[in-house]
């Protein structure tokens, strides 16, 4: 039978679950790159325009679906929506939560293995050595998958002690010692020699760099960095109690995300430019160039650049693993609420699913070729679908169902809490949601699909 329904214990354990939730890999491999390349304060003014007049309107959103619902993404939208086709809005919810944690669950595992491997000093070596390494790691069929396994049981770990205990828990010691880490790191690579340069690269304003295509990236990296349409949102609001306040938490969660955001870019661009590295995205960026940047930055003090690396990893192993706990526990309440099994074999059902997506994902980047659709390679296939096409449809068909479905005294009482709290915002809410999100949502969608 199902058990009964927890709700977070405190609200530092909600705030920091959440936020555990949103900060994850597009914080530190993809925002930096951005702002840097984008007019680096010039970007960030834009990006917090789009963090708090979109991405926390439709958080705020995700939350009332969520605490109203009081259950999985798919039941949530159900209930709202009195049972109409919606709820399979909240599915596609479920959907892409599930499918993004198999293939986040592979870059994950990569950060363990890096972890592991400063540690041993595997990573010691010249450019061509540390490339090299990360290609022949990344396509060899064991390692990855090993690391992918690993990392899908440690959330799954954390998930079966249910939402106090498991999620509320852990984050509340990771958030902080992610934290503890970034402060370290961050001031590691800013006493660099010409660390300064890197700093004025990514915090100096350009605006002569922005124009739509800026507007359009800075308001994709907002919903993709606060984890928006992909149920999680949705779901760890099914466990905030009846006195949160929604809006309140929602610009307390986007501004950690950022706040940890350019702290990273703090790492990132001192960092490379004090080796003369130009900093890119992704991968390359944290798995190729970084490594290399910490062995050359800190030559001179070989113990400070292993453990600097060390760090990093660490911290970015954290930050994936409490956005996998966020992502797995969508697919988790689904699976339990809705097929009326135990927590405990529903999160099974999830982790050996997520596995066998993983390891595909995993082998489809190099050693098994087959693993190929439409010329794409499994892992980036996944990537695409949730990425360009769910994300952005997910997200634009929540916003039209808030703001033109759902009744809107229903909205008005989770907004103020059943009258307790201020609606004066209300009205301001109610028209991002209804007309400037959605269009900004389809203007990302198309821009993405190089379109427009
Ligand atoms: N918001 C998290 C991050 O920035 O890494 C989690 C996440 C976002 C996971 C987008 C997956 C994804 F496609």
């Amino acid at each position: 039978m199902s058990e009964k329904r927890n709700i977070f214990g405190s609200k530092v354990g909600m705030i920091l679950a959440t936020a555990g939730g949103a900060v994850g890999l597009g914080n530190v491999w993809r925002f930096p790159y951005m702002a840097g390349e984008n007019g680096g304060a010039a970007f960030m003014v834009i990006y917090l325009g789009c963090v708090l007049l979109l991405g926390v309107p439709c958080m705020l959103s995700e939350f009332i679906i969520g605490r109203h619902g009081a259950s999985n993404t798919f039941r949530a939208y159900s209930e709202v929506g009195n049972g109409s086709a919606w709820k399979y809005v909240g599915f596609l919810g479920v959907l892409t939560g599930f499918l993004i944690t198999g293939y986040y669950a592979v870059v994950s595992g990569w950060c363990l293995q890096y972890v592991y491997a400063s540690l041993s000093g595997e990573l010691q070596g010249d450019a061509t050595y540390v490339t090299r390494y990360f290609q022949e790691f990344s396509q060899n069929p064991i390692r990855p998958v090993f690391w992918t396994i690993v990392i899908l049981l440690t959330t799954h770990f954390v998930i079966v002690h249910g939402v106090r205990k498991g999620i509320e828990r852990f984050s509340k010691a990771m958030m902080p010692a992610l934290s503890v880490l970034l402060i370290i790191i961050v001031i590691a690579s800013c006493l660099l020699p010409n660390g300064w340069k890197g700093m004025e690269f990514f915090l100096l304003p350009d605006f002569s760099k922005v124009d739509s295509g800026v507007f359009l990236g800075a308001l994709g990296q907002s919903f993709y960095s606060l984890s928006i349409a992909m149920g999680c949102i949705c779901t760890y609001a099914s466990y905030f109690s009846r006195q949160t306040n929604l809006l309140k938490s929602a610009v307390q969660v986007s501004l950690i995300d950022t706040l940890i955001a350019i702290m990273a870019g703090l790492i990132i661009f001192p960092s490379a430019f004090s080796v003369g590295a130009n900093p890119d995205s992704g991968p390359s960026l944290v798995f190729i160039t970084l490594p290399n940047v910490f062995n050359q930055a800190f030559s001179s003090a070989p113990f400070i650049g292993w453990l600097v690396a060390l760090m990093f990893y660490a911290l970015l192993s954290l930050a994936a693993l409490t956005s996998l706990v966020s992502l797995h526990e969508v697919s988790t309440a689904f699976f339990y609420e809705e097929l009326h099994i135990s927590r405990k074999r529903g999160a099974v059902i999830v982790t050996v699913a997520t596995c066998i997506i993983g390891a595909f994902c995993s082998l489809s980047l190099g050693a098994v070729k087959e693993l190929e659709v439409a010329g794409l390679p499994l892992f980036d296939l996944f990537d695409f679908v949730t990425g360009q096409i769910f994300l952005p449809l997910g997200g634009f068909l929540t916003c039209v169902f808030v703001g033109w479905y759902v009744p809107k005294k229903l909205l008005h009482e989770e907004f103020t809490n059943w009258n307790t709290l201020s609606g004066r915002c209300f009205g301001a809410y109610l028209f991002l949601v209804r007309y400037v999100c959605p269009v900004a949502i389809l203007a990302i969608f198309l821009h993405q699909l190089e379109v427009i």
